[in-house]
């Protein structure tokens, strides 16, 4: 058996056609295009990658987007003031602070300064509670596409005995949160699990978040088992490989994401879709 490919750029395509045609509706209208503020410190090449990604699908689907890029040496007070100008600035939608920051930086203090109306990225912990109490409204970029890409491929989740390996504040954990939110029973996987082989093997749905090329092996893939790959690794031959050993992986799991072009695309789809919510938010508010 081969599964079945979850083509994670397909259907982030789709979404963003979607999220466009929102937003030339809204132009037609007379009404204004979302704005996201995004701020890139420093010069780490993976983040300005991904920073450059994230402007070109703004432009794709007819976001403004802000560029702040600032130096490595900007002061975290620095980076709070320009915080505190983007949240009062009502023509500003969205802010994105893209991670890894530098370590003179504390990522939680300046989550929680941004206005959780704004937080496109859905990390501020008023934005995880209420995904936690099964009232979403900014939700988490890369969970929330994990969920979206089931949907696309008409796989609910209701009742499936799920494993998230890894527990980050970013992605695992508010995977676990998505994922009982949709009616899994659902297992947290972590370093101080006992038996991952154990775990993984009895898992209807397995979505691996750990950062860890090659750490879920294929046989232990339960036959037919759904298996979502978060993980992107640079191995040393300059290739991306995500946590799951996919060509023994594939022979056995039911479907499957590849990496890349899997769970990577729908953050940046799910960020568009973010900022036209928090748009309509701001809206309200104003
Ligand atoms: N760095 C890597 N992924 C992300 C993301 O989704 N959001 C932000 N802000 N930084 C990141």
């Amino acid at each position: 058996m081969s599964a079945q490919i979850i083509d994670g750029k397909a259907i982030s395509v789709k979404l963003l056609d979607s999220i466009k045609s929102r937003i030339s509706e809204r132009i037609a209208a007379g009404k204004r295009a979302p704005c996201l503020a995004v701020v890139l410190i420093g010069v780490d090449p993976a983040s300005a990658i991904y920073v450059r990604n994230k402007r070109l699908a703004c432009e794709k689907v007819g976001v403004t987007s802000i560029s702040h890029d600032l130096p490595a040496s900007t002061t975290e007070a620095e980076l709070l003031v320009l915080i505190d100008q983007l949240n009062a600035d009502i023509t500003v939608d969205g802010i994105l602070v893209q991670s890894p920051l530098p370590t003179h930086i504390d990522e939680d203090r300046l989550i929680e300064h941004m206005d959780v109306n704004k937080d496109v990225d859905g990390f501020h912990p008023y934005n995880i509670g209420r995904l936690a109490i099964r009232q979403p409204a900014l939700r988490s970029c890369t969970p929330f596409g994990v969920i979206k890409m089931l949907e696309a491929s008409n796989i609910d989740p209701m009742g499936l005995d799920a494993v998230i390996v890894g527990v980050s504040n970013h992605v695992g954990r508010p995977m676990a949160l998505e994922l009982m939110l949709a009616g899994a029973t659902i297992t947290s996987c972590h370093r101080h699990t006992k038996n991952l082989e154990e775990n993984v093997k009895h898992a209807d749905l397995v979505v691996a978040a750990a950062g860890k090329a090659g750490l879920i092996k294929g046989e232990w893939i339960k036959p037919g088992a759904i298996v979502i790959d978060i993980g992107i690794n640079r191995l040393d031959d300059g290739s991306l490989s995500g946590d799951v050993e996919f060509a023994t992986a594939k022979e056995r799991a039911g479907f499957i994401t590849p990496v890349p072009g899997g769970v990577g695309p729908m953050t940046v789809a799910i960020l568009m879709e973010n900022t036209l919510l928090a748009l309509e938010l701001n809206e309200a508010k104003n």
